[in-house]
């Protein structure tokens, strides 16, 4: 890592580091998850370190809010794409907030000190002539909003969102992205820790080894309003992903900080996202003629028991609901402690109660509980001065000082539950070392008063040490904790933790609520099995609530495109003697003169809803299949408009 001399001690040699960690900008396509509250919580545990460490820290996170696939979703609740984004971009906010997130930015790429970095670095890169116009035609995954090669297919489908990719031709502008493979390639090979864990620079790397090919950078404006318009052709927009990856970036610019933080870039990413990150991103900056970031590390996904998460499979587990069952510091540290990163891992609600009792209760609560039980039974809740060391304590003192310098190697090497697992061991020691000191028997003896003393001084200090180098992970329970020792008004530094006897004696301290309530595991494994068997009956209705629904013949009179949506029609519909309109979003399946004189299935009964500013008036039955091919449900008899559909 680099140095630089820090400007404010100038008489001292003392050196500071500095460090810029990101997450990825998430889609607002829908709520955060598990897996972005993983990637956020990471950096904050990151960023949180290096603060302690003394480091000059900046986190940033954001949203990404262009593109295709939220217009489309905007439309589809009848919204504009701005009014969406701005609403889910306020949960996000939201929920990191009350996840104890401490970012110094939130960029959203909406706003306009973004949109002008992009328009800058795209006009730079188009005048020095590695922006070129052409046609592309090819398999293009909406929900990923990229094209595919044959190669990364699988099974003719998209590995993300397995579906059958329709094929696509437009004209575009091409950023020269093959032009500077080699130049890449190299400078992997040279950088072995550029890309990391090294299964995912191998992956890059193995992307490398044959033509990437160049990149359709805009698309055009009249498909997709959403976007950023290309500084020298507005009837074309730019590619999300063009637009996102910028953001690393304009945050620090918009802010004044590239020259301080750019150099020290770490970014943080799940598998999902290599090859935007590890081969489109750094052939950018280049071409930008700007310098390429530190480090890309990238994580595994949390799979859960049906696979990995995802809105579509229904099996989303929602951050916040584990936060008030458990604690958003128990559900940090779960995080953190059960994946190794680079690694998948299975998320589980008893897995994580688990490590709650284990760790968090059993091993650090009653380190705290019996340490103040003892001093309130021995010495009125104060903390005694303690008297020479014997070898035992010396051992002990040695397990947590010398620790800071081994996590920092760890953090450094991504290596988080190792980290957590290195203090862990240090407080079972710690309540090794009562269990051996015996300060039971110690309180008997008169002539013991001074060793006793030096015991629980012992005690005191390694609890202090351990709630430093975990206060990153678990920041409100760490804090708890030194209040209850009543060091509660003390910032303390990691290099604190290296030192022994800084709790002053006479330090009064004052016990409280166990810090991590011991969660009742059989209770939980029972409410979960209970869960599963609601779920599953949740699926029947039952015949009341069937009857509510009516739906009838609407033969259709008249069909018009959607004046302000290219993927709605408008229908005018009769059912029976009755007029109505019906919005839906069948026009890329049917032409509006094709559904003239058909008659379809709808539900009548539904309340009405304003899509794109005209108000339908209820819905039509259509069957779609795996693929997306979609088919309106007509009938096979001709019987008059207006009859029921039981
Ligand atoms: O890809 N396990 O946004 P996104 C672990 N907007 N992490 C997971 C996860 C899981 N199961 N699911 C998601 C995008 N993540 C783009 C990024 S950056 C310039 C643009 C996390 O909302 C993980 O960090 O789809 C993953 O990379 C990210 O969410 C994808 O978020
Ligand atoms: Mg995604």
């Amino acid at each position: 890592m680099d140095t630089k001399t820090n400007p404010n001690s100038a008489d001292k040699a003392s050196t500071v580091n500095t460090y810029y960690a990101t997450t990825p900008i998430f889609y607002v396509n829908a709520e955060p998850h598990i897996g972005h509250a993983y990637t956020t919580t990471l950096v904050d545990v990151v960023t949180r370190f290096h603060r302690l460490k003394g480091d000059d820290t900046f986190f940033l996170t954001g949203t990404d809010e262009h593109g295709e696939r939220i217009y489309q979703v905007a439309m589809s609740k009848g919204q504009t794409p701005q009014e969406y984004t701005d609403e889910i971009a306020g949960k996000f906010r939201a929920i990191w907030d009350s996840l104890d997130i401490r970012y110094d930015e939130f960029i959203r790429t909406t706003e306009a000190r973004h949109k002008e970095v992009v328009r800058h670095i795209l006009q730079r890169v188009y005048d020095r002539g590695d922006i070129i116009f052409g046609e592309y035609g090819g398999l293009y995954c909406t929900g990923c909003e990229r094209y595919y090669t044959e190669k990364e297919l699988v099974g003719g489908r998209c590995p993300q969102h397995d579906i059958k990719l329709e094929y696509r031709s437009e004209e575009n502008y091409f950023f020269r992205m093959e032009k500077y493979r080699t130049w890449l390639r190299e400078t992997i090979e040279d950088n072995p820790d550029f890309i990391r864990p090294e299964r995912y620079r191998n992956e890059v790397l193995a992307m490398l080894r044959e033509p990437i090919g160049d990149l359709s950078i805009s698309r055009p404006r009249e498909r997709v309003p959403w976007g950023i318009p290309l500084p020298w052709d507005d009837k074309h927009v730019t590619y999300v992903w063009f637009d996102a990856l910028i953001n690393y970036y304009s945050a620090l610019e918009s802010r004044g900080l590239t020259e301080r933080y750019w150099p020290h870039v770490n970014h943080f990413i799940g598998k999902d996202i290599v090859k935007p990150h590890g081969v489109f991103w750094p052939t950018m900056l280049k071409a930008a003629g700007l310098p390429i970031y530190q480090h890309l590390n990238v994580h595994g996904y949390w799979l859960t028991d049906s696979g990995k998460m995802s809105k579509s499979k229904g099996n989303v587990i929602k951050p916040l609901e584990l936060k008030d069952k458990y604690g958003n510091d128990a559900f940090r540290y779960y995080l953190l402690r059960d994946m190794s990163f680079g690694l998948d891992a299975n998320f589980s609600e008893v897995g994580l109660a688990e490590r709650n009792n284990s760790d968090l209760a059993n091993d650090l609560g009653n380190l705290l509980n019996r340490t103040l039980g003892m001093l309130g039974k021995y010495r009125q809740g104060i903390v005694p001065a303690a008297a020479e060391l014997t070898s035992t304590d010396l051992e002990l003192k040695a397990a947590f000082n010398t620790l800071p310098q081994e996590i920092v190697r760890l953090f450094d090497n991504l290596q988080f539950d190792r980290a957590i697992e290195k203090v862990l061991e240090a407080v079972r020691k710690a309540n090794k070392y009562i269990a051996d000191t015996q300060p039971w028997v110690l309180a008997k003896d008169e002539q013991q008063a001074s060793r006793l003393n030096t015991v629980l001084y012992n005690c005191i200090e390694a609890l202090r040490c351990a709630s430093i180098m975990l206060e990153p992970i678990i920041p409100q329970k760490a804090q708890e904790l030194r209040l209850q020792l009543g060091l509660g008004n003390r910032n303390y530094t990691l290099a604190d933790a290296a030192q022994w006897g800084l709790t002053p004696a006479e330090t009064q301290t004052q016990s409280g609520e166990p810090l991590f309530p011991r969660v009742d595991l059989a209770a939980l494994q029972q409410a979960i099995e209970v869960g599963e068997e609601a779920l599953k009956h949740k699926a029947e209705v039952s015949i009341d609530d069937f009857a509510k629904l009516e739906f009838r013949v609407a033969e259709v009179t008249k069909a018009q495109t959607h004046p302000k949506a290219d993927k709605l029609l408008v229908l005018t519909v009769k059912v029976g003697p009755e007029k109505r309109t019906i919005v839906s979003g069948i026009k890329q399946w049917y032409q509006p003169e094709e559904m003239v004189g058909k008659k379809l299935v709808i539900v009548a009964n539904l309340k009405p809803v304003k899509l794109r500013g005209i108000l339908s008036e209820g819905m039509i039955l259509a069957a779609e299949d795996k693929d997306g091919n979609l088919s309106v449900t007509t009938l096979d008899r001709d019987l008059a408009s207006g009859s029921e559909v039981r």
